[in-house]
C-alpha cells in the first residue's frame, strides 16, 4: 500500500549534525522516495495548526518552544507503508524507552529533543503535508 508521510528532523537533530545520518536510514529503504524536501525556521502560527490537537497538554508550550528554537528539515516521503515505516524507524516518543537500532534510540535521551516527528495516520499525513508544502498535489 503506498502511502505519504511528513516528516520533521527536529531543531536538535539539525544543531548535532544528523540530518545526514537520519536521511540516510529513510534513503536506505527499498521503493521509499523523497518528494519534497526544505530546511526551515517554524513560526509560532504553523505550530499552532501543526500541533493543533496538542493545545492544553502540559508538554505543549515546551514542545512549541523547542520546535521553533532552530531550522527544522522538513519532508515528504512516499513508498510502502511509509507511515508505520518512518514511526518504527523513529522508535517510541520517549527515547530511553526506544530501542537501540531506532533514531531515537540511538541518539536521544530526553523526550522533549527527541529528534524525528513522522504522521501518525493517513489523515494526519494530509493534513500535515498540506501545512507543510501547501504547492504539492
Ligand atoms: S499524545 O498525548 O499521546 O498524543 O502525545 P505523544 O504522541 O506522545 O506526543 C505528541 C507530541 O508531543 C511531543 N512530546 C513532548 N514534547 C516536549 N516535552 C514532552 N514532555 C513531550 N511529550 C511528548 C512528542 O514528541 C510529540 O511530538 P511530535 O512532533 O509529534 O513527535
Amino acid at each position: 500500500m503506498s502511502q505519504r508521510t511528513l516528516v520533521l528532523l527536529k531543531p536538535d537533530a539539525v544543531r548535532r549534525g544528523l540530518v545526514g545520518e537520519i536521511l540516510g536510514r529513510i534513503e536506505q529503504k527499498a521503493d521509499w522516495t523523497i518528494s519534497a524536501l526544505e530546511l526551515r525556521r517554524l513560526g509560532r502560527e504553523l505550530l499552532e495548526q501543526h500541533y493543533a490537537e496538542h493545545v492544553g497538554k502540559p508538554f505543549y508550550e515546551p514542545l512549541v518552544e523547542f520546535m521553533s528554537s532552530g531550522p527544522v528539515v522538513a519532508l515528504v516521503v512516499e513508498g510502502e507503508r511509509v507511515i508505520e515505516g518512518v514511526r518504527a524507524l523513529a522508535g517510541p516518543t520517549d527515547p530511553i524507552a526506544a530501542a537501540p537500532g531506532s533514531i531515537r534510540g540511538d541518539f536521544g535521551t530526553i523526550v522533549r529533543e527527541n529528534l524525528i516527528h513522522a504522521s501518525d495516520s493517513e489523515e494526519s499525513a494530509e493534513r500535515e503535508i498540506k501545512i507543510f508544502f501547501p504547492g504539492l498535489a
